[in-house]
Parts: structure tokens; C-alpha cells; sequence
């Protein structure tokens, strides 16, 4: 049972009945959990940050199918085109990215919105659900390209330790959420779903995609399955973008309930995160168990800690591991949103002109 302070604080979800003689919603009654302002309303915004990033998100539009996988599928049907070890990179990142994406939709979907009370929020979220879709979509398509065996790909998140440790870690933090009875509200509950956010933002999204993302990558500036990493660096402006609209989410909702951010919930927080660290480290070993061009274990392993200190600082978090360098600076050119922004500038002038409605007269 709830006391009644709890039921008071706790925030509106919209679908509350709609009150006719109710003022008008002001800025400052809007708050990213436990607002009880109006939410089917968009404006006045309190978070342009949130309302830049769908605009940004909505102009920079792509699909999986508009890219070209002719190259891809000639390298992977030729014999000696690929290694065997190149040819488990490919196969392993599809087993992991292939339902990792579905995973964080659903999350999204079925316990984050419902639990963040602001309008410019949700619609960013809105904008995020719709961008997993094109990305489950695009390992789809390529699974489809390459002829691979569908069942095989999409069910290594059950055979593969790796794969699976990783979405099974991730999968206590949505069904929290998931729990019909769940509110937030009070300090704990604020705390766990702080804590469910942070999961799923900065390690799900934050850390376990980059081993794949830059193992992908990789191959991509040797020549090698050039469309796979055309389809990845569009994800990957994708996911920048979850990523910051993520870690703003986190900051603002530090700013707003500060009691939350204690020692000892900033100490959990770190042991999630070199939870997670150590999954990746695995994850690193699984998918490329011999080093292939200069790359190895160990160089995804410092990669993968340089990530995790910019994880812990871009939420307030000191850094926890001794590593000074970024070992993939080309990988921060990719992720690095001005940059990205230009190198696919044609694109997204295509999509801004091509998506308006022109009539005859
Ligand atoms: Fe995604
Ligand atoms: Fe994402």
C-alpha cells in the first residue's frame, strides 16, 4: 500500500481526465518525473534540448534498404574474400545487435515512457522507439542480403554466453519497470528508475555497443563489407543521439530531485558501470578471439575504459580507470555529432526536401 504523500507526489501518465475550468500550463510546472502538469501538451517547452533533438533527429531520417549491399554480398559469397575470424565479427555483432536493438525499444516502449511526465521528452522518445525499429530493420536486412541463416543470427542472444550475458545483465533493470505496480515518487523509487535510465542509456547504449561498432567500423576503412558499416554509421549518429538525449534525461532529473544522488547511490552506479565494462571486456575476447590488423582483446579492452571514464563524467562521475588516450581516434571523428552532421549533409537535405508534400496546380 502507498501512503497518501506518495499518491500525491507521484506524476501524471495522460490519460488522466481532462479538467475544464484548469489554468494554463506554465514552464515551470513542468518537470521530467512526478509532474502533474497536463502532458498531452506540448508547449511552452522547458527542455529545448529535448525539442532540438527530435527536430535533429527527425531531418537527419534514413532507411536500411536505400543502401547499396551488392559489395557486400559478392565479398561475403566469394571464398577467400574474408577470413574466418572477419567472418565471426560479422556473424556474432548481427547475433548481438540483431535483438539488443528490440530490447532497448521495448524498454522504451513498455517501461520508460510511461514513467517520464514531460510532453518534448516523450516525444523524443517517440522519435527514439521508431529509430530502434530502423535499426532491428537494418540487421534484418542485412541478414537477408548476405543469405545468412535468420535463426542462427537471431537466436546467439541464447547461445552465445558473451551475447547473452549482456542482455540478461540488462534485463532485471526493465522488468522493474515493467511491474504494473511500479511508481515513481517516492526517494526509492526515484532512485531505482534513476538507476533503470542510467542502465539502459549509459552501459546498454553507452558501452555495449561500441566493441561491435568499432569492430565493424574497422573493417569497413580496410574495404571490407563497406555497406554493413555504411548501415552501422548511420546507427551510430542514431545512437550518439540516445546517448546525449539519455545522459541530458539523467542530468536533469539529478538537477531536479538532488537528494537522489547520494554516495551510496553514486557508488552502485560505478559498480554498474565496471559491471559492465567487464561484459564488454568479454564480449571483446568472444568476437575477436585473434587479433585481426594491429586489433585485439586487449586494444578494445582500453578502448572500451576510455568510453566508460566519458560515461562517468558526461553524468558526474569521476573517472575509474587508468587510461589516457583513446586507442580508436577515428571512432570519435564517426561519433563526434558536428563532424557526423557533415559527412552526411547530402543526405539529410534529401530528406528535407523529399519528405515535403508538393501539389500540381
Ligand atoms: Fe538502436
Ligand atoms: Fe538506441
Amino acid at each position: 500500500m502507498k501512503n497518501k504523500e506518495e499518491k500525491e507526489i507521484s506524476g501524471s501518465i495522460g490519460y488522466e481526465s481532462i479538467k475544464a475550468d484548469a489554468n494554463e500550463i506554465k514552464v515551470d510546472d513542468k518537470k521530467i518525473i512526478n509532474c502533474r502538469a497536463d502532458l498531452n501538451q506540448l508547449v511552452p517547452f522547458k527542455y529545448p534540448w529535448a525539442w532540438e533533438k527530435y527536430l535533429t533527429s527527425c531531418a537527419n531520417h534514413w532507411m536500411p534498404n536505400e543502401i547499396n549491399m551488392s559489395d557486400d554480398i559478392a565479398l561475403w559469397k566469394s571464398k577467400n574474400g574474408l577470413t574466418e575470424d572477419e567472418r565471426l565479427i560479422i556473424e556474432r555483432n548481427l547475433g548481438f545487435f540483431s535483438t539488443a536493438d528490440s530490447l532497448v525499444a521495448n524498454n522504451l516502449v513498455l517501461a520508460i515512457y510511461k514513467h517520464i511526465t514531460n510532453p518534448e521528452c516523450r516525444q523524443y522518445l517517440l522519435r527514439q522507439a521508431f529509430e530502434e525499429a530502423l535499426h532491428t530493420h537494418s540487421y534484418q536486412h542485412i541478414v537477408q542480403s548476405l543469405g545468412l541463416n535468420e535463426a542462427h543470427i537471431f537466436n546467439m542472444y541464447r547461445k552465445v554466453p558473451s551475447i547473452r550475458n549482456k542482455s540478461s545483465w540488462a534485463l532485471p533493470y526493465t522488468q522493474s519497470l515493467g511491474d504494473p505496480n511500479f511508481k515513481t515518487g517516492s526517494t526509492k523509487n526515484n532512485k531505482r528508475f534513476l538507476r533503470d535510465l542510467i542502465v539502459f542509456y549509459v552501459v546498454f547504449e553507452g558501452i555495449f555497443f561500441y566493441v561491435g561498432f568499432s569492430q565493424i567500423l574497422s573493417m569497413g576503412r580496410r574495404n571490407k563489407m563497406t555497406g554493413i558499416a555504411e548501415q552501422f554509421q548511420y546507427i551510430i549518429r542514431d545512437e550518439s543521439m540516445h546517448l546525449n538525449f539519455g545522459i541530458d534525461v539523467i542530468n536533469q532529473i539529478k538537477i531536479e530531485n538532488p537528494e537522489l544522488w547520494d554516495i551510496n547511490f553514486q557508488k552502485e552506479i560505478i559498480n554498474i558501470i565496471k559491471e559492465g565494462v567487464e561484459l564488454e571486456r568479454q564480449y571483446a575476447i568472444d568476437t575477436m578471439p585473434n587479433g585481426i590488423s594491429g586489433l585485439n582483446a586487449n586494444v578494445f579492452y582500453e578502448y572500451i575504459q576510455y568510453i566508460a571514464n566519458r560515461r562517468c563524467n558526461q553524468i558526474g562521475l569521476p573517472k575509474q580507470f587508468d587510461v589516457k588516450e583513446n586507442p580508436f581516434p577515428w571512432m570519435s571523428e564517426i561519433t563526434d555529432l558536428k563532424k557526423e552532421k557533415n559527412f552526411f549533409e547530402t543526405r539529410v537535405t534529401e530528406y528535407q526536401t523529399g519528405g515535403t508534400l508538393k501539389w500540381d496546380e
